[in-house]
């Protein structure tokens, strides 16, 4: 039966990944891969995350099954960390949420759950999203729209083309949106831009589908939220789709949540009874171990603490290379504007180089960096950031 099927083409990204193995100069640089790194290019287990561990391996009784929804205690936790301990929608009954398999089975299930609510329900994107997007949230059934977002010759938001869009928005269609720290572009919404777009989702009765991938990674924890939490507040339905894998160094534990707020809480119980038929329908079960982390974490002042602070520093370090690398080739070169990459949030932003100049940088200096120009600014540290700088500005001239 197998000889019917043709083969899918590697994820270029992958295929990058691999030449980057494979490169034998120990000056390369990979900008390209989605990871954390710290100053050494290491991908670290933070310490906290370590503590847990030891602390789950004397606590932990059983590896019997978790039930669908994962853990109640995690379940809450993160309820609280993404929509703020006290805040009133978190008392209203409205809302629930389940443990999912990392922020992608987070998408997964939530689209899958609004596809049986609305099948005609279309997506709306922005221009340019993470590239994953389309065919996992595409292929749970939804049509998928595109609406403008980020403009390469301003580096900016395009705010206007993105309006204009969203005002043509359906009633019962979806609007993807970034919680923060934007995949690919670093570009986020303003809180106006985000207020505007909530103004809109009423006025036309669309529905936001927020993913939340990389909270802390910004601003700090509760800066990065002020869009879904607003929205949380306003708006009678919402999505939002986060994941831990990030923000606790947890990539490989799948550690995710999807959380629904609907109109009332005899819906919200619906919705969620949805969730758990797709969860037992697919995987059946969401992984424990990185869920029983962030529950300990979480649960325990010392050990918040500890990973808030972990935390703290990972964003300023990220902070610190974008106006490093931005300053060295900005103060290099007339006439070239790096201040999108000081301005912007998270890991990535465009560099805004043409495929010559990547191919440059890969053949000649081997540095790694994707065909969009997308970098990852964890990537840059104090050992290759001379390297790099110059390695960009010879390319630039
Ligand atoms: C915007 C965005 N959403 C979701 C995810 C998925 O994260 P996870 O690894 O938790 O599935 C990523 C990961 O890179 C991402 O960048």
């Amino acid at each position: 039966m197998f000889e019917s099927l043709k083969p899918v083409a590697m994820d270029p990204i992958l295929g990058l990944m691999a030449a980057f193995r494979a490169d034998t100069r120990t000056t390369k640089i990979d900008l390209g891969v989605g990871v954390y790194m710290d100053d050494h290019g290491h991908t670290p287990v933070m310490a906290s995350v370590k503590e847990a561990e030891a602390q789950l391996m004397q606590l932990e009784t059983t590896k019997s099954y978790q039930g669908i929804a994962g853990d109640p205690d995690y379940n809450q936790r993160t309820l609280e960390l993404l929509f703020g301990a006290g805040q009133s929608i978190l008392n209203s009954g409205r809302i629930k949420s389940i443990q999912a398999p990392g922020g992608s089975g987070a998408l997964r299930v939530g689209a899958e759950v609004t596809q049986r609510a609305r099948p005609e329900a279309k997506l709306w994107v922005g221009v340019p999203t993470w590239p994953n997007h389309i065919p996992l949230l595409g292929s749970a059934g939804f049509e998928i729209e595109e609406y403008p977002y980020y403009d390469r010759d301003t580096h900016q938001i395009n705010t206007d083309a993105m309006m204009e869009t969203l005002r043509q928005v359906p009633a019962g269609d979806m609007v993807l949106l970034h919680g923060c720290c934007h995949n690919p572009t670093g570009a986020d919404l303003t809180h106006e831009q985000w207020d505007q777009i909530a103004d809109l989702a009423l006025e036309r009765g669309f529905i936001p589908f927020i993913d939340t991938a990389y909270q802390g990674l910004g601003d700090g924890l509760d800066e990065d939220a002020y869009g879904l939490r607003m929205m949380a507040d306003r708006l009678p339905e919402l999505v939002v789709a986060s994941s831990c894998s990030k923000n606790f160094g947890l990539y490989r534990e799948r550690t995710g949540s999807i959380t629904f707020i609907a109109e009332s809480p005899e819906q919200v119980e619906i919705v969620a009874s949805q969730a758990m038929a797709v969860a037992r329908q697919t995987y059946s079960m969401p992984p424990a171990h990185g869920a029983l982390l962030v529950s300990l974490i979480l649960g325990d002042q010392q050990l918040r603490a500890n990973w808030e602070a972990e935390l703290a520093e990972v964003r300023g370090r990220i902070q610190s290379m974008r106006s490093l690398l931005a300053d060295n080739i900005q103060n290099n070169v007339a006439g070239i504007d790096f201040t999108h990459v000081k301005m912007q949030k998270g890991m990535f932003s465009f560099l805004g180089l043409n495929t010559a100049q990547l191919d440059h940088l890969r053949e000649e200096f081997g540095i790694y960096i994707v065909s969009s120009s997308r970098v990852n600014l964890a990537g840059v540290n104090s050992n290759n950031i001379d390297y790099l700088s110059s390695s960009i500005l010879s390319v630039l001239k």
